[in-house]
C-alpha cells in the first residue's frame, strides 16, 4: 500500500508544477493500485462523508464523469456546480464564492477561462483546489496520460515526446511535465499557434519548437495531438483548419517514430482533423481510451493525495 506522501496542510493543483516530481511519480503509482484494487473489487471507500465541489464554466465529458464516479467509488459524494444555476452565472465575485463553498466541501475542482480566475478561487478557499481545465493548462489530463505511458512503455523519463498541433492547454502542461519528469519535448506548431513563449523559454533545456510534424516526431516514442479549436475558440474553427492543414497526426506521420510510438489524445478526437480515423482506431499505437479510462484513477489517486491520505 502507498503511504502517505503529502505532508502539507493545504495542497492545490493549479498546474503540474504545484507538484514535485516524487510526488507526481507517487501519485501515478497510487493510480496504477488503486486501478488494479477497482479491477478485482478490493477498491476501499477511504473517502466516506466526503464532498468533491466541482464547478464547470465549459462542457465536459470525461471530466466530470470521472470525477463524479471516482467521488462515488470512493465512498464520497461530488456535487455539479454549473455557472447557468449557482450565482457564479450571476457575478457573484469568486472570491466570494471560494469562500462560501470552500467552507462546505472538502475539496474543488473547477473548469474555467482564465488561468488567474482558477488562482484568485484557490487563494480564498479553504480546502484544495484541483484544476479540471482552464484556457493555459490541463493538468489532470497529464496524470492520466503519464500513467498511460508507464503502463504500456515504463517511464517516460528520458524518452521523446512530439506535440502536434496547438500550442494550447495540453500542450503547455506537456511542456510542464517534461520539465518535470524530464524528456525531451518537441513541438509542431503552425506559425502563430505556438505555446506561451516565456513558458518556452523557461524550459528551452527540454522543449524545441518546430514548424514541421515529421521533424518533430522523429524518433519519438510518444506522439500527442488535440483539436485545433479549443473550447472558447469556435468562430475560429475554419480558419484553424486552414492553419492547421499538414498537421494531422496519421500513419504517414507515424513512420518517422520509434517502432514502439505510442499514439494519445485527451478527447474529443475530430476524424481526418487533427487525427486520422484509421490511426486513432488503431490498436498497434493508439491507447486512447485507456488514456481516457485513466482520468479515473489518476484523479482518485490525486484527491487523496491533496486530502493527506
Ligand atoms: N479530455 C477531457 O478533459 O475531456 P472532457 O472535456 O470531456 O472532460
Ligand atoms: N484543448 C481542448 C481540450 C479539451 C479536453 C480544449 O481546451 O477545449
Amino acid at each position: 500500500m502507498t503511504t502517505s506522501i503529502n505532508n502539507s496542510p493545504l495542497r492545490h493543483l493549479l498546474t503540474l508544477n504545484d507538484l514535485t516530481r516524487k510526488e507526481l511519480e507517487g501519485i501515478v503509482a497510487h493510480a496504477i493500485e488503486l486501478k488494479s484494487a477497482r479491477k478485482q473489487g478490493k477498491e476501499q471507500a477511504r473517502l466516506n462523508g466526503k464532498v468533491l465541489g466541482m464547478i464547470f464554466e465549459k462542457s465536459s465529458t470525461r471530466t466530470r464523469v470521472s470525477f463524479e464516479a471516482g467521488m462515488a467509488q470512493l465512498g464520497g459524494h461530488a456535487l455539479f456546480l454549473s455557472p447557468s444555476d449557482t450565482q457564479l452565472g450571476r457575478g457573484e465575485p469568486i472570491e466570494d464564492s471560494a469562500r462560501v463553498i470552500s467552507r462546505m466541501v472538502d475539496v474543488i475542482m473547477i473548469r474555467t477561462f482564465e488561468q488567474e480566475k482558477l488562482e484568485a478561487f484557490a487563494r480564498y478557499s479553504q480546502v484544495p483546489v484541483i484544476n479540471a481545465l482552464t484556457d493555459d493548462f490541463h493538468p489532470c489530463q497529464l496524470l492520466a496520460d503519464i500513467q498511460t505511458f508507464v503502463e504500456h512503455r515504463g517511464e517516460l523519463s528520458g524518452k521523446t515526446v512530439a506535440w502536434v498541433g496547438d500550442g494550447n492547454n495540453m500542450c503547455q502542461s506537456y511542456i510542464n511535465a517534461a520539465a518535470l519528469l524530464d524528456f525531451k519535448l518537441n513541438i509542431a506548431c503552425p506559425k502563430g499557434y505556438e505555446p506561451d513563449a516565456e513558458l518556452v523559454a523557461a524550459n528551452k533545456a527540454r522543449v524545441t519548437i518546430t514548424h514541421s510534424p515529421a521533424e518533430a516526431v522523429t524518433g519519438a516514442h510518444l506522439v500527442v495531438t488535440d483539436t485545433w479549436a479549443s473550447m472558447g475558440q469556435e468562430e475560429e474553427k475554419q480558419q484553424r483548419e486552414q492553419a492547421f492543414s499538414g498537421f494531422q497526426v496519421n500513419h504517414a506521420l507515424l513512420a518517422n517514430a520509434a517502432d514502439d510510438v505510442l499514439f494519445m489524445h485527451c478527447l474529443p478526437a475530430y476524424r481526418e482533423l487533427e487525427v486520422s480515423a484509421d490511426l486513432l482506431e488503431d490498436p498497434r499505437y493508439s491507447v486512447v481510451w485507456d488514456e481516457a479510462e485513466n482520468r479515473l484513477h489518476a484523479q482518485k489517486a490525486l484527491i487523496l493525495f491533496l486530502l493527506g491520505y
